[in-house]
């Protein structure tokens, strides 16, 4: 009998110890310690054994019962912290994985070009206005001085709403002409925008995106306007441009350029790029508006943003800008 118990403690003790898993556990738990168990069996058999034997053996399963009890225990114990780690290393979040979220956004390369010139005029006292795209004749040509005959106002030169009494403007010197019409000099401005011509190649968009700049007070020369549209040049592409001013026509302007800067290319030679047109305002301009020109004169130029951000960051497909490829304008994040 004896042999029995100490048969029983043992044979536990290696299934206590073999025991997995918490369910099958407890299951081994109520086979040993539980009213119908193995254990409480053992003590059954008291009834049947003489007194001093009794108390002997009482006192010995009552001890077998404390070691399988403080066995289970322990083992529940072991088990259940066993299984906390499984979960914690099975549910682990990976902190140096790459997030999923949102990608990042950023500004198109126009808009990056248009911010550029904006803050460089900007620190030159000129302020930002702009304009609507669809124009009135008067705005768009008459009051540019561009007479009735001029190839501008061709039909295959510009886009014609209601009938031909609204245009889509063709540049943004119409902008020029409204920020006169609503104030007198001085005035320093820029207008950077949309302008829509009937156009459409490699170097060509029917929609694009120009900067007007105006500055009219007393005594402004074609000095001025040398000056500031060199020293502009050099701050945007950020070294000493060599700029040509190439005498050129514009009706609203007298004299009139075109402004060329050296481009070296990638074979090593060079070539003059036209970046702008500008001039000195016609006083026939002035007049239109109602601004005094004897008293006052001024400076006027037009710049293609597109022609800049390609030069700027060497892109040789206008069209790129224009058609959304993600590919293209990630690369300037
Ligand atoms: N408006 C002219 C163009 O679109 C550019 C220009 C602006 C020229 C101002 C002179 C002065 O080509």
């Amino acid at each position: 009998m004896t042999d029995q118990l100490e048969e029983l403690v043992q044979q536990a003790q290696v299934d206590i110890a073999a025991c997995g898993e918490g369910r099958a556990l407890e299951a081994l738990r109520v086979d040993l310690l539980g009213k119908k168990g193995r254990v409480t069996d053992l003590l059954k058999q008291l009834g049947g054994m003489a007194p001093d034997e009794r108390k002997a053996y009482g006192e010995r399963v009552n001890r077998a019962k404390e070691t399988l009890a403080a066995a289970l225990e322990a083992r529940g114990l072991a088990l259940a912290s066993a299984e906390l780690e499984a979960r914690l290393a099975s549910e682990r979040i990976d902190v140096t994985l790459p997030g999923r979220g949102e990608a990042g956004g950023g500004l198109h390369p126009i808009t990056r070009t248009i911010n550029r010139v904006a803050e460089i005029f900007g620190e030159m006292g000129f302020e930002m206005v702009e304009g609507p795209e669809i124009e009135d004749d008067f705005h768009n040509f008459g009051a540019l001085n561009i007479p009735d005959a001029h190839p501008a106002r061709a039909m295959a030169d510009t886009f014609y709403v209601l009938n031909g009494a609204r245009l889509l403007r063709t540049h943004t010197s119409p902008v020029q002409i409204r920020a006169m019409q609503k104030r007198q000099p001085p005035i320093r401005i820029i207008c950077p925008g949309r302008v829509y011509r009937v156009d459409s190649d490699r170097t060509h968009s029917p929609m694009f995106h120009q900067m007007e700049g105006l500055y009219v007070a007393e005594k402004v020369s074609l000095a001025d306007l040398k000056y500031d549209i060199q020293n502009f040049l050099s701050r945007f592409f950020e070294r000493d441009v060599e700029a040509l001013f190439r005498p050129s026509y514009f009706p609203f302007v007298e004299p009139g350029a075109d402004v060329h800067i050296k481009w070296t290319l990638p074979d090593g030679g060079w070539r003059w790029l036209e970046v702008l047109g500008c001039g000195v305002v016609h006083p026939k301009v002035l007049e239109a508006v109602g601004i005094d020109s004897e008293k006052y004169s001024g400076y006027a130029f037009g710049m293609g943003m597109e022609r800049m951000a390609m030069l700027r960051y060497g892109v040789d497909d206008l069209r790129l800008f224009f058609n959304n490829d993600l590919r293209f304008l990630e690369q300037f994040r």
